[in-house]
């Protein structure tokens, strides 16, 4: 009996203090599992006088009872208990504001780059593509600049080993698609140029040029300029002043220069500009016949080309005065666009 009633104490002070359902778990054995202290004392009831048993039966099935009671409350605080903290500690705030997820944005270049060829695109031109590294045929003799002829200085030329070059424009996509192609055409041609010249301000090594090339038959310097005028147009959201003036390339004639009033300075005069007001953004003309020819077409078709530096075009869009922001990779540039 005293066993009995010790055990229920212990057993209760056991479960009180129980501080999670593991260590509950170990009492509960300890009492009342296959080996537990109380288990033992019910099977060694069977071996008892019937009076006894009787007596001291229905005493230790009390205690049991008892102890069953108490571990199921105590079990079911502690669940309740652990939900709680759970819930604490999973507990989302949904009303707190958002952090905020940095977004990737594209370099003004190829903002410009798309801009451009979306423009273009919905004129019906095409867009095509050739490679960086390029023969000395594509790159000036198809474009009637003989070797030693002293206009072949005017692209300061990265040459590569045995031969190649990096292309010094895009002009030698005018070659690559005439051969494959037949008149009419419409096409632009953006891609990377490289010349070899110290930079400053308006002069990189590295540069975007965007060709472009109509041919049909009777194609004159007005399709150019109306081409040409829309484009600007577009591309800035607004009218702006251009003009062409004579200029010469070996591939065009006659050739010209197009500038546009410097958006800048308003026209006004800036480093831009060199104080000039007007910025030449492209080189153009119409195709001379000695391209159709190297092209293996008949010289009696009649076409124009341009080849824009898409630089200069992002730099007078957004007001940037200083093309070596462009590949500076200063995030203080990038991220404002
Ligand atoms: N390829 C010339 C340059 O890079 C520009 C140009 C293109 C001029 C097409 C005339 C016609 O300087």
């Amino acid at each position: 009996m005293t066993d009995l009633k010790k055990i229920k104490k212990e057993a209760e002070k056991e479960i009180g203090s129980a501080k999670d359902l593991k260590e509950l778990q170990d009492v509960f054995n300890q009492y009342l599992g296959k080996r537990g202290e109380l288990t033992q004392i019910l099977r060694s009831l069977k071996d008892m006088p019937k009076r006894e048993r009787i007596m001291f039966g229905k005493d230790a099935n009390d205690v049991k009872n008892a102890l069953t009671i108490a571990f199921d409350e105590k079990s079911a605080g502690l669940k309740a208990g652990e939900a709680r903290a759970a819930e604490e500690k999973e507990w989302i705030d949904v009303t707190a504001p958002g952090k905020k997820i940095a977004v990737g944005h594209l370099h003004p270049l190829t903002l410009a780059k798309r801009k451009t060829m979306e423009i273009f695109q919905s004129m019906g031109f095409a867009v095509a593509e050739g490679p960086d590294i390029e023969t000395e045929w594509y790159n000036f003799d198809a474009l009637n600049i003989p070797k030693d002829h002293p206009a072949r200085d005017v692209w300061d030329t990265f040459y590569l080993k045995d031969g190649p070059l990096l292309r010094t424009h895009t002009s030698p996509v005018q070659i690559r698609y005439m051969e494959k192609n037949n008149p009419p055409l419409r096409i632009i041609a953006p891609g990377t140029v490289y010349r070899h010249e110290s930079t400053d301000s308006s002069h990189e090594f590295q540069l975007y040029q965007v060709e472009g090339l109509m041919v049909d038959k009777d194609i004159s310097v007005a399709n150019l300029k109306a081409v040409v005028g829309e484009f600007f147009r577009r591309f800035f959201e607004k009218e702006v002043d251009f003009r062409l003036r004579p200029d010469f390339f070996p591939f065009v004639e006659p050739g010209f220069d197009i500038s546009i009033t410097c958006l800048v300075c308003g026209g006004k005069g800036c480093s831009v500009c060199k104080e000039t007001g007007w910025l030449e953004v492209a080189g153009a003309g119409m195709v001379h016949p000695n391209v159709f020819k190297a092209a293996g077409l008949s010289p009696e078709w009649q076409g124009w080309a341009f080849g824009f530096g898409l630089e200069r075009l992002a730099m007078l869009k957004y007001r940037i005065n200083d093309i070596r922001l462009f590949r500076s990779s200063d995030l203080r540039f990038l991220n404002q666009f």
